[in-house]
């Protein structure tokens, strides 16, 4: 799939205030810094789309971006954020977990996770309440860049095998550079894949109503 127009589409500060739920939704996770805004505006070619920051916390709110006049790409604010006052945080986590767990359109949430770190505990909870949740994720490792090939495949090897303890199965991942380009053409041909794939299942259930 090539993306031929991405545009900001609105903020919402909770799940009731996001957009209509119209289109099929890809959401973007994971702890404050980790490069969820970089990694869209990689994917949509346009550096100035999601604003990004070195300084963590940047995201604070739902921001939609309608890919395609098709589908919705979501930039969601980090969790775990060590400096945020434990009020705001919580706020955060109330809009995070209500938006994964309500909204209706979304069909794969991508967890993002350091490329660089053992497995953190927030991204393992995280991650765990997913499955419990039934939420479906992939991962995606991000700033490959800054790794050795050797480093990135002994720290994912290690990751895998801690989330192999708790989890039944191995979620799909995906491995980026967004200053690189890296993982483009693989992310966007899932992300393909799932629209036909949700596309079909919506027609088979309509059908199945008649
Ligand atoms: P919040 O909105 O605060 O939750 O952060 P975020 O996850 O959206 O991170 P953001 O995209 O703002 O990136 C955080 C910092 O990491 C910025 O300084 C980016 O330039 C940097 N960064 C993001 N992706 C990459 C990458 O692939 N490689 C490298 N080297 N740096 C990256
Ligand atoms: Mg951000």
């Amino acid at each position: 799939m090539q993306i031929k127009k991405a545009t900001f589409k609105q903020s919402a500060s909770s799940l009731y205030e996001c957009p209509k739920a119209s289109f099929q939704e890809y959401a973007f996770i994971g702890r404050s810094n980790v490069g969820k805004s970089s990694l869209i505006n990689m994917l949509c070619n346009n550096n100035k789309l999601a604003k990004t920051s070195s300084t963590p916390g940047k995201t604070q709110l739902i921001n939609h971006f309608i890919v395609n006049e098709e589908w919705y790409l979501v930039d969601l604010p980090g969790y775990g954020f060590a400096k945020t006052s434990k009020s705001s945080r919580a706020k955060f986590e109330i809009i995070i977990f209500d938006y994964c767990k309500k909204r209706e359109t979304l069909v794969c949430l991508f967890v993002l996770i350091d490329s660089r770190l053992t497995l953190q505990k927030i991204d393992l909870e995280f991650m765990l309440w997913c499955a419990e949740t039934k939420i479906p994720f992939s991962i995606i490792y991000t700033k490959i860049d800054k790794n050795s090939k050797s480093e990135l495949s002994r720290n994912i090897k290690n990751i895998e095998n801690e989330l192999l303890k708790v989890l039944q199965d191995m979620p799909n991942s995906f491995i980026t550079s967004a200053v690189k380009g890296f993982g483009k053409d693989d992310l966007l041909k899932f992300i393909a894949f799932q629209i036909n794939e949700t596309k079909v299942r919506l027609k088979n259930e309509m059908e199945f109503k008649k």
